[in-house]
């Protein structure tokens, strides 16, 4: 399949067992855009997230990926060629420091880097996210969005083409929200293709150029924030989510 996509989902489908977590979904995504994937929980976001990156091998469809097929090749191919994510629940790497936790990234990272090389890429991604200066503190010590920050720059280390962000907004306060959505903004500057995973309105309408909705599995609505947010099935799909303000 030839397109001018960057990513390109058709028609795929994850079953578990009796479960279908993902039922036939197609959609695009171009090159430096942020496209963002939403739907009530259990919707089925961060399996498709799985599915892109490799995590999960789909059940039917195809993923394609600047026109190759990735979808049940290898995490570290689709890596290689360019995808990488961060984890929905922030998984500090115990008792390292950010500059650690980053520079086991680097090592596995496309341009594998070592010694001395590897110690500056860590410390160059850990100021664009806004870590510089602390690079060696005790993650235990870290606020919760500077956790989220170095995850980001675990991401961003190998300078992917796509990066996928399951909730990675999640669970911080206003300001550090603020702070969060700028990030995001400023790396799709730098030419970044974003996908992400994302509960909070605000965020998705100030961020994400396009949005793909998911209920049940399936896509049910796609468009700009505000076409998709108005969608009927997505006003029912969120109703009596509480957190889908
Ligand atoms: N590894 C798995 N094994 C079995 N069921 C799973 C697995 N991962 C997700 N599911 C189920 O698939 C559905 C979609 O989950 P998920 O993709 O995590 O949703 P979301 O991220 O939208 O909240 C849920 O019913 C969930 O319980
Ligand atoms: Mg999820």
């Amino acid at each position: 399949m030839k397109t001018s996509r960057l990513l390109e989902v058709v028609n795929v489908s994850k079953r578990f067992g009796g479960l279908q977590a993902v039922d036939g979904v197609s959609f695009g995504v171009d090159p430096n855009q942020v496209v963002g994937l939403i739907g009530p929980n259990g919707s089925g976001k961060t399996t498709m997230m799985n599915l892109i990156s490799g995590a999960l091998r789909v059940s039917s469809g195809d993923i394609f990926f600047q026109d190759r097929l990735i979808s049940n090749r290898p995490a570290r191919t689709i890596f290689l060629r360019g995808v990488a994510r961060t984890f929905q629940l922030v998984r500090p790497l115990g008792g390292l420091t950010p500059l650690e936790s980053v520079m086991a990234g680097v090592v596995f990272s496309r341009r594998a880097l070592w010694g001395r090389e590897a110690v500056k890429a860590a410390e160059r991604v850990l100021a664009r996210v806004g870590m510089g200066g602390r690079e060696t503190q005790p993650m235990a010590a870290l606020t919760y969005i500077d956790q989220k920050r170095v995850e980001l720059a675990r991401a961003m280390v190998s300078q992917p083409t796509l990066l996928l962000l399951d909730e990675w907004l999640a669970g911080l306060n206003p300001t550090e929200l603020g702070e969060g959505i700028e990030l995001v903004r400023s790396i799709q500057q730098d030419g970044t293709t974003i996908v992400l995973v994302e509960h909070l309105m605000d965020a998705i309408r100030s961020l994400c150029d396009t949005c793909v909705v998911m209920s049940a599995g399936q896509l049910i609505a796609q468009g700009t924030p505000d076409e998709a947010l108005q969608h009927p099935s997505v006003i029912a799909a969120y109703l009596g989510e509480a957190d889908a303000t």
